[in-house]
């Protein structure tokens, strides 16, 4: 039956364009585009409607042929939809829309060009979803941070167990329903939030995954699926934004002592009331070097708290508490304040357990487990491994590059270390680093070291860490 519709509906494709052709000079763009109109009003009723509803309230999937279309106004992105209305697009449904029933496998009529763009144009003005509201979801304000938030939502609500994306390049998750490879140049994101608000309003048969998120984990699943399929995604940074190019110094020491001292001291010197209660201890402040720290990691750790960056979930985030202005304004207070020079760092050396530098290095970090312990680096010492470990090391390493904490001669002085009890390793100093096998390497830049400041970097490919390794073998005096 769709053998029959496919030429049919390309036949009329090639006859209408050839027409456009030769009344072109006769029309007027208006009548031209009243002529669009009926002809994709036609289309629907003779090509489309057999499959697809236009009108009605939802209906299980179960009863119904194709997906509904009486929002297609609202839910797609223009060129995705006349890719896909030209035969350009990847089906969505790997096993059918309706896998219930054995089915041969089917493709989507295709039309030309030009009447894809009259059907884009009739959607638009005629199947406008008004429960969309417009701006809901602002693509240019996601973060990287979002995404990797919604990437965990997204696994949580068991969402890969029905819809497939790519990941690493291989495409991951079950094809039961509709497929979210391509979802950041397929939806409207405004229908999508809306339909994530209430997917029973638009499906009956989806959403009872989303019930239970709340309305930030919605915005970062969202965010999630904005990025899938689309290739240089230009990220939000608000640390930018005019908040920070607003951000006052005398308003960041109020906050400061209003939320912060209590753990972090009121001078910063990790001494707050509560700190004695807390493992790991919170930062000393007052001896990091905050002007040399990224503004993304800052940003990260302040706004959504240890938890975003791998670190301890006693330190609370403060985006609902204070603000973008109110986060701008105390990490001001921090680069204004704190700059952890070395006379800091020597007075504080009794606190942190001795200056990070020291060689042999005191060292009461958990023990890998024997499976780890057991592992050796499975890729060659070559040149080219060691400079990868290198970038990752000195730059790249998410959350937070190593040099940070360990120093850009890895010797454990980073401009964060002499904030941390116990001190970053020192990775040139032979002594300590003989006796610890790469397995132990490995298993604490994967896990982290509980109790302490290292955090995990579980993110990380295991190629990577490897590399990593490598690079930190070299470093050992
Ligand atoms: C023979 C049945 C049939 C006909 C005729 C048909 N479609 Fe479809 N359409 C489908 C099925 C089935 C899907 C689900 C996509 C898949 O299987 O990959 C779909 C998907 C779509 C989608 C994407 C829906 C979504 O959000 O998942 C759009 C848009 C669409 N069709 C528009 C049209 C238009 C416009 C026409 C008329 C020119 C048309 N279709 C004709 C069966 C049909
Ligand atoms: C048990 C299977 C299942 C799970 C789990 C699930 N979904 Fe769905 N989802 C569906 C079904 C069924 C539909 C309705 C569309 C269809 O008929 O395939 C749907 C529809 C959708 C749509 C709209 C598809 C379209 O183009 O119309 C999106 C977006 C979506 N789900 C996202 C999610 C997200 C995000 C999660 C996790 C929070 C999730 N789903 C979890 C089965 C599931
Ligand atoms: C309830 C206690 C608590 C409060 C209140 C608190 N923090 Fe923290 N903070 C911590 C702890 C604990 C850590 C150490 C986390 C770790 O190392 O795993 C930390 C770490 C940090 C770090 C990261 C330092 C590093 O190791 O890289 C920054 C920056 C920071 N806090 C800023 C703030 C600011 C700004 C405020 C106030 C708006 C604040 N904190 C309020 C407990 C707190
Ligand atoms: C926020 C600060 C911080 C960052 C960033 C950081 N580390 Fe650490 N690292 C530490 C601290 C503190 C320790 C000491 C932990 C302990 O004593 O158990 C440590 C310890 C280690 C150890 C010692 C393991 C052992 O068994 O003794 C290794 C290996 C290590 N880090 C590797 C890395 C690598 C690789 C990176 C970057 C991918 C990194 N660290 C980033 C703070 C950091």
């Amino acid at each position: 039956m769709q053998r029959g519709i496919f030429p049919a509906v390309r036949g009329l494709g090639v006859y209408v364009a050839a027409a456009a052709v030769l009344f072109v000079g006769l029309l007027s763009s208006q009548q031209l585009r009243a002529g669009d109109q009926s002809r994709a009003k036609e289309l629907i009723k003779n090509s489309c409607a057999s499959c697809h509803r236009f009108e009605g309230k939802p209906d299980s999937r179960f009863k119904l042929r194709a997906p509904d279309l009486m929002w297609a106004g609202s839910k797609y992105q223009r060129s995705w939809l006349i890719g896909w209305l030209t035969g350009k697009e990847a089906p969505l449904y790997a096993k059918g829309y309706r896998w219930d029933l054995s089915q041969e496998e089917t493709k989507h009529p295709v039309v030309s060009e030009s009447d894809a763009s009259s059907l884009a144009d009739y959607f638009d003005k005629h199947y406008k979803d008004r429960r969309v509201k417009v701006g809901a979801f602002d693509v240019s304000k996601v973060t990287a941070m979002e995404v990797e938030f919604g990437r965990g939502a997204y696994k949580a609500h068991a969402c890969i167990g029905c819809h497939v994306i790519e990941e690493n390049g291989k495409i991951v998750g079950g094809p039961q329903s509709a497929s979210l490879v391509e979802s950041g140049r397929r939806y409207n994101m405004d229908w999508l939030f809306r339909f994530g608000q209430n997917p029973q309003d638009f499906n009956p048969h989806s959403g009872e995954f989303l019930a239970d998120a709340t309305e930030p984990q919605l915005r970062a699943v969202i965010g999630f699926l904005a990025v899938q399929g689309v290739k240089d995604f230009k990220y939000y940074e608000p640390w930018t934004s005019k908040e920070f190019q607003n951000a006052s110094v005398d308003r960041g020491k109020l906050i400061y002592k209003e939320y912060c001292s209590q753990c972090h001291g009121a001078t910063g010197k990790g001494d707050g009331p509560a700190a004695s209660g807390l493992e790991p201890k919170p930062a000393v402040h007052a001896n990091m070097a905050f002007d040399k720290l990224p503004m993304e990691y800052l940003y990260n750790v302040v706004n959504h708290g240890g938890r975003a960056v791998g670190k301890s979930t006693s330190m609370p985030y403060w985006n609902l508490t204070i603000g973008q202005q109110g986060v701008a304004d105390v990490i001001a207070y921090l680069k204004a304040t704190f700059k952890g020079g070395a006379a800091e760092a020597a007075a504080a050396a009794p606190a942190t357990g001795g200056p990070s530098g020291v060689c042999p290095q005191p060292r009461k970090t958990q023990q890998a487990p024997d499976e780890f312990l057991a592992k050796n680096n499975p890729l060659p010492a070559s040149a080219e491994h060691v400079q990868a470990g290198k970038k990752l090391f000195m730059e790249t390493a998410k959350p937070l590059a190593c040099m940070n904490c360990h120093g850009t001669k890895g010797d454990g002085n980073g401009p964060a270390a002499m904030g941390l009890m116990p001190p970053p390793r020192n990775f040139t100093c032979g002594a300590t680093m003989k006796d610890l096998p790469d397995g132990q390497l490995f298993w604490v830049i994967k896990n982290g070291s509980p109790g302490t400041g290292m955090m995990p970097f579980s993110g990380l490919p295991d190629d990577e860490v490897w590399q990593l390794i490598h690079y930190l073998r070299t470093l050992a005096k």
